[in-house]
């Protein structure tokens, strides 16, 4: 693809993380399956990622099973591999770095936010070529947060001034995430993994059409945002 006129010694591959069960949302088929539109979401986030002309690979973690359906679905180009994930979201991203031994910057991008504007992929890369090595896209938190204990008391209300909600994609020198994810180790996003090497990571101004498909209700707003989006078309 090399969409960004990338050097062999500049390459950006976008890491997809698909081989999740989608035990939220409660679907026939994993969710990165689940059509939004009559496209499966691992399709959507793909398409996202070629549109932001910004990655020069892609490579999808998918289901065992599920290697064959995700080849058939997803576009027909060289710069677009399948390899098999792992039974935590760690284990996939590992899975897609050890794919990747040429990438200079590594983008790691959720089937689940199948909705991303390709705008905030190329906002992510652009700053890792800037020199960050790490970038995550940010959102102000809009409900009041609470710490609770295990029987439900509140044990405290952070400012809510001072948090955010991450999204991906989320970008990194590759050498860092290497690095982030060379110990045996689990964590909820990427961006955690490497805050545990003492790296910065820098945020930027996220985009609520990033969130994340998890629940029922998700599907329905990404279902109707999507009809918006062909009805504007047409
Ligand atoms: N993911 C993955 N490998 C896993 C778990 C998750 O590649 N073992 C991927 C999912 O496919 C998804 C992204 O990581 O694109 C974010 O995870 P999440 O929203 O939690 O998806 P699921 O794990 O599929 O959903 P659930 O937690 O409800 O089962
Ligand atoms: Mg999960």
């Amino acid at each position: 693809m090399t969409v960004n006129g990338s050097d062999s010694d500049d390459l950006v591959v976008a890491l997809v993380p698909a081989a999740g069960r989608g035990v939220r949302l409660g679907g026939a088929a994993p969710k990165a399956f689940v059509a939004v539109g009559g496209t499966p979401m691992v399709r959507l986030a793909v398409d996202g990622l070629i549109a932001s002309g910004a990655v020069d690979r892609i490579i999808v973690m998918v289901p065992p099973e599920f290697v064959s359906s995700a080849v058939a679905l997803l576009p027909e180009t060289n710069s677009v591999d399948v390899v098999v994930g792992g039974a935590e979201r760690t284990d996939s991203v590992r899975a897609g770095i050890a794919a990747a031994p040429e990438a200079a910057y590594f983008l790691v991008h959720d089937a689940a936010r199948a909705l991303t504007p390709p705008d905030l992929i190329a906002r992510v890369a652009a700053e890792l070529r800037a020199g960050r090595p790490a970038v995550v896209p940010a959102l102000p938190v809009v409900d009041t947060i609470k710490s609770v204990d295990e029987f439900g008391a509140v044990t405290g209300t952070p400012d809510r001034s001072g948090l955010r909600a991450i999204q991906t994609p989320q970008g990194f020198a590759a050498e860092l995430l290497r690095s982030a994810y060379a110990t045996d180790t689990n964590a909820t996003d990427d961006a955690g993994l490497v805050e545990r090497l003492g790296a910065r990571v820098h945020t930027i101004p996220g985009d609520p059409m990033a969130f994340k498909i998890t629940t029922p209700l998700d599907l329905r707003l990404a279902h109707a945002l999507l009809d918006e989006r062909t009805a504007g078309l047409a």
